[in-house]
């Protein structure tokens, strides 16, 4: 971690950071740096109070709404689990329909309109002054991972209503330029089906009908899930889910950083100048079956230790694609350059049959995940893992096979919405805070976002919130109640300069 260059570590990127410190209020940068650096957490702490002034106009902050409130649904929505002892809500389980049935009321007491739609989202939404005009929808999603954090995806949701709630106690809902809807997307980890983004790419024209009829471990279709909470969905009722793209203007998503770099630099709010492209694989190795007590060691065709070598021959590339990359063609000097900065890959899931200790497995499958900024760079990387994979294999007699389970390219955020949005957040902490020293930085997304299937609909833009050690996909997930309500005023403040 050391030797790498400061603006890349864990997969996320910011962009030369030190040229977006500004001094604002004639404090040495360093100082100011090393002061927030040391003190993030009690950053907003100490302002409470309910009217800050800027300028000469008064904010009302709304801090029961903007933060209490919000904090306590996404404390409640975190106890909506499906298992005793973590959380854990995958799509169209018997927990993430109570979510999104709760979603469904805060979204009624705000006073949206509101429906599910045959994928299972739960959607909000208010018309504004003019109905025909194109809307602004605020999206995130209420699926979770296994013993998740209850931050990830919530949050979006929770900010988006509470920025609304305001608006309609302060009678401005119903003066918005054009329709606001928030939509909680039904799965975006894709932890039941293997394939992410099923409720958001449906409202992107970008789900194959084929999605309805994959399976999940218990053989239960995508289809049978939704039958199984009475959503009857057929091949062409998914393709009315679609959305016009002449019918909407844009996409904005709040979502947790899930890495460290906000909290380095101090700040609770970034916005996201682009998110990492990712591929899916499920790798199956087949051998020979047989007694552990029995088979020489020479005489074997053991799956298992075929997987080890791949797996850690995959750490090895990612480490290191450089070392492993050839530039005959396949890739070239600048993808590999790229990719060294942002490229990660992770074997997540591996099972094994019959799975006993004294049973040479038959079969091994695992899961990998790789992501990377250039979508070019990741192709090469999957085809050199294809080839170096065959090659381990042919050497230890077993059979591969790779099947491919999912492929997000790169996305680019839209310039102005990341430019609104980065203004919103400054005004938001402006506001809560009164003054800020640094701009707000523009980071890259590691993590996949329902924004990327939605940027086939129209253009997209995000806010990352600050989270603690920038753990996500972990109990141990956190953001600051100060931070929440950070969140909440930047939506706010984004609805009132750009629509109101
Ligand atoms: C979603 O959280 C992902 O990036 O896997
Ligand atoms: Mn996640
Ligand atoms: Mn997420």
């Amino acid at each position: 971690m050391a030797s790498l260059p400061f603006h890349t570590f864990l997969g996320q990127t910011i962009l030369n950071p030190r040229a977006l410190i500004i001094i604002r209020k004639g404090l040495p940068s360093f100082c100011f740096f090393v002061v927030l650096l040391l003190t993030p957490s009690c950053a907003f702490s100490h302002i409470r109070q309910g009217f800050e002034e800027d300028k000469g106009r008064k904010y009302d902050l709304f801090p029961e709404i903007l933060m209490e409130e919000a904090v306590a649904r996404l404390n409640e929505l975190g106890e909506v689990s499906d298992a005793d002892e973590y959380l854990q809500r995958t799509f169209q389980s018997p927990a993430s329909i109570k979510a999104g049935n709760l979603i469904r009321l805060w979204m009624e007491d705000v006073g949206l309109k509101t429906w599910v739609d045959k994928m299972g989202n739960v959607h909000g939404r208010t018309e504004g002054i003019n109905p025909s005009e194109k809307a602004l929808l605020i999206g995130s999603h209420l699926d979770t991972v296994i013993d998740a954090g209850k931050f990830d995806g919530s949050l979006g949701i929770v900010c988006a209503l509470s920025a609304l709630k305001v608006l309609n106690m302060t009678n401005r809902m119903g003066r918005l330029r054009r329709p606001v809807e928030i939509i909680a997307f039904s799965d975006e980890e894709g932890v039941r089906f293997q394939s992410t983004f099923l409720g958001s790419a449906a409202i992107a024209g970008v789900l194959p009908a084929s999605a309805l009829h994959v399976h999940d471990k218990s053989g239960v279709t995508v289809q049978d899930a939704l039958r199984e909470n009475s959503i009857e969905t057929t091949e062409e009722n998914l393709l009315e889910l679609k959305y016009d793209p002449e019918s909407v203007w844009g996409y904005i998503e709040v979502h947790i950083e899930q890495g460290p770099v906000l909290e380095t630099i101090g700040l609770p709010l970034g916005s996201v100048k682009g998110i990492a492209g990712q591929t899916r694989l499920k790798v199956t190795v087949r051998g020979s079956q047989g007694h552990a007590g029995t088979v020489p060691m020479n005489m074997r065709q053991d799956p298992m230790v075929a997987a080890a070598e791949i797996i850690v021959l995959l750490e090895g590339l990612c480490k290191q694609p450089e070392q492993y990359l050839s530039y005959d063609g396949e890739c070239r000097a600048s993808e590999v350059q790229s990719l060294s900065g942002s490229l990660v890959c992770t074997v997540g899931e591996i099972s094994s049959w019959p799975s006993a200790s004294n049973v040479i497995p038959g079969q091994v499958t695992f899961t990998v995940d790789v992501r990377a900024i250039d979508d070019m760079g990741r192709e090469a990387v999957l085809y050199e893992l294809s080839k170096r994979m065959r090659q381990i294999c042919d050497r230890r007699s077993v059979f591969c096979k790779i099947d491919r389970k999912h492929d997000a390219n790169a996305v680019v955020c839209d310039k102005e919405l990341s430019s609104q949005l980065s203004s919103a957040a400054y005004a938001a902490l402006q506001r809560i805070k009164g003054e800020v020293a640094i701009d707000v930085p523009a980071l890259m997304s590691g993590a996949g976002h329902d924004a990327m299937a939605i940027s086939h609909l129209t253009k997209v833009g995000m806010l990352f919130v600050r989270c603690r050690g920038g753990i996500s996909h972990s109990p141990a997930e956190h953001v600051l109640d100060d931070d929440v309500w950070a969140s909440s005023t930047a939506v706010l403040a984004f609805l009132e300069t750009a629509l109101l």
